[in-house]
């Protein structure tokens, strides 16, 4: 059937039949559309879907969310065909790539540190070669849930840390607990910081400002404020509460209904997180447009090709970045 003559209904059924005659998985972000999360097996944050996607057993995986997201499961679980509804990219994790990468290592060496005393995290938003990277230098991956338990364990290996790629996750995570931070090509003194950040940024939470916080709290003296870390360092310090996606989740869903709540991360989340008292941190949309690229319409065409075996939008990775990525994420995952 042609999928534009297809009622809404007609299109979920036949979505449900293909993924079921083809043991498909479909693993949704919290940021998807909601007809896109509504329909997924398995939801959650970046670290959710990563170690859950592991464990499922059907051989087919189709990732509604970003590249980054769907090359990790595909890192952990080489085994599994993973394959996305559309080629969305996360444009944080696009920020850096190995030259990049090198040139950093290059910049912090110009400054006298040198390379064998630097520890690289990467944030989980970042491509599986600069995963693969950061692994044969010994270091791993953080995701926003566990940040703080990875930079805990990282710091004992007595190394500077080089926080990449997102600036105020970095910045957020030093200020959290008591350290040192600069961003490189911003700050003269890299040798003085114990973190030493990228300077990457997420466009949609830099969109949440300290003035939308201030025009809420005046509008609604008792309410909360709940962000994301990848929001800026002045926002963050505003906030009453700091977290992943899942952790924003929790927080809100635990507050008494009548609580009044202000939330900055992705559009799609809060827009589901409790039906009222409920607001968003910015009068701009802030929604993450790749993101949001994954449609009924996506997902459908995705299956139909599985069924007939022209197998659409497949992730693939190569070996040696696979060995390498993988084990970036396992040193995280032995950690959290
Ligand atoms: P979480 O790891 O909190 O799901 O965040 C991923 C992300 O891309 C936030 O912008
Ligand atoms: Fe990337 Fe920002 Fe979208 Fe998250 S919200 S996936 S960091 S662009």
């Amino acid at each position: 059937m042609d999928k534009n003559s297809m009622t809404k209904e007609e299109l979920l059924s036949e979505i449900k039949r293909l993924k079921e005659k083809n043991k498909v998985t479909i693993v949704a972000h919290f940021y998807q559309r909601d007809e896109v999360f509504n329909i997924a097996d398995i939801t959650g944050d970046s670290l959710e879907l990563a170690k859950r996607a592991k464990e499922d057993k059907n051989p087919f995986l189709l990732f509604c969310g970003v590249g980054f997201m769907a090359q990790s499961v595909k890192l952990l679980s080489p085994e599994k065909r993973v394959f996305m509804p559309c080629i969305a990219c996360c444009a944080m994790a696009r920020m850096i790539d190995k030259s990049y990468f090198f040139d950093s290592i290059k910049a912090m060496e110009a400054r006298g540190i040198k390379k064998e005393n630097i520890l690289p995290v990467t944030y989980i938003n970042s491509s599986a070669e600069v995963k693969a990277e950061v692994a044969k230098m010994g270091g791993l991956v953080c995701t926003s849930a566990n940040s703080k338990i990875i930079i805990e364990n990282a710091l004992k290996a007595g190394k500077k840390i080089f926080f990449l790629p997102d600036r105020c996750l970095g910045q957020n995570i030093a200020i959290a607990m008591g350290l040192k931070s600069a961003v490189i090509g911003i700050d003269e003194k890299l040798e003085d910081a114990d973190i030493i950040c990228y300077d990457g940024f997420c466009s949609v939470h830099q969109l949440f400002t300290p003035k939308d916080i201030d025009f809420y709290r005046k509008k609604y003296p008792d309410i909360l404020v709940a962000v994301h870390p990848e929001c800026d360092p002045s926002v963050c310090a505003k906030a009453d509460f700091v977290g992943s996606t899942s952790q924003i989740i929790k927080y809100v869903r635990n507050l008494p209904i009548e609580q009044k709540v202000v939330v900055g991360t992705e559009f799609n989340l809060v827009n589901r997180l409790r039906e009222k008292n409920t607001f968003v941190l910015s009068a701009t949309k802030p929604e993450c447009t790749t993101m949001n690229e994954t449609t009924l319409e996506s997902i459908y065409d995705v299956l139909k090709s599985i069924d007939n075996k022209t197998y659409a939008n497949e992730m693939f990775v190569d070996e040696e970045t696979i060995k390498w990525g993988r084990i970036a994420l396992e040193r995280m995952m032995e950690l959290s």
